[in-house]
């Protein structure tokens, strides 16, 4: 059995007050949810959570990380290592607004999945569609194509990572793909899993990402290949994303 995830991707918002509260809320309110559930805050309050969250069923993520191994003079930069030793469990790779707003490339991504996997930080490779795609008709040719690279260009590790299926048009815009919208895309993902082998399959999660909300998680957590979700807006509301990670059944 999957065990279900519901991360929570705060983007750049909050602050260390703020997170304070929100964190101070959250942890008793998902205290006996039967998800495992992290939350992945802007970098520098990593820590913060991490100190926050200790003792506590919550992990940290961090929402991006460099391609780049080994130390060196890449200003700017964090690396793997550095996510694994600040307390980091999960990194989101290939997020939507990264691809589009940062320039990054399904080479990048997959060099960035291979980054963390080698610092043992698990990767939460991002897939998904513009609306443009999907109205063509290259819904499945594309979310194909942005796992296969990452496939394809890893040398071991593939059963750690876990896939966020997240239909951009679906990101922070109050649209929410169906259950049947996202379940059929979730069943090809998990398809092309099987492609690679059946313990893949079996083992990779798959998360659903865009407008999740209290209103719709049960729904959507209740489709067979779907295990678990990616919330943006939600999760910087305690008692929203406390209900989402309690719908997980
Ligand atoms: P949203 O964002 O839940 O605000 O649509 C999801 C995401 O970007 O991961």
């Amino acid at each position: 059995m999957r065990q279900k995830l519901v991360a929570g991707n705060w983007k750049m918002h909050g602050n260390s007050q703020s997170i304070r509260e929100l964190l101070a809320a959250l942890t008793p309110a998902v205290a006996e949810s039967a998800a495992e559930i992290a939350v992945i805050p802007p970098l520098v309050y990593v820590p913060l959570c991490v100190d926050l969250l200790a003792g506590s069923k919550v992990s940290v993520g961090a929402q991006t990380v460099s391609e780049q191994c080994d130390p060196g003079a890449y200003t700017g930069e964090v690396s793997a290592e550095m996510l694994a030793d600040s307390g980091c469990h999960y990194v989101l790779v290939g997020h939507s607004e990264r691809r589009s707003l940062y320039g990054e490339n399904d080479a990048l991504v997959a060099a960035k999945t291979e980054a963390a996997l080698n610092a043992k930080v698990l990767p939460i490779v991002c897939v998904g569609e513009t609306r443009e795609q999907r109205e063509a008709g290259d819904t499945l040719k594309v979310v194909g194509r942005q796992l296969d690279v990452v496939l394809a260009t890893l040398k071991s590790g593939h059963e750690k990572i876990t896939v966020a299926y997240e239909p951009v048009w679906a990101i922070g815009t109050g649209l929410t793909a169906t259950p049947e919208q996202a379940q059929e895309v979730h069943a090809f993902i998990r398809t092309q899993l099987a492609a690679h082998s059946a313990e893949l399959a079996d083992t990779v999660r798959i998360l659903y990402g865009g407008s999740v909300k209290a209103a719709n998680a049960a729904e959507l957590f209740a489709q067979p290949d779907i295990d678990g979700g990616l919330v943006g807006g939600a999760s910087l509301d305690a008692e929203e994303f406390a209900a989402i990670c309690n719908a997980i059944g």
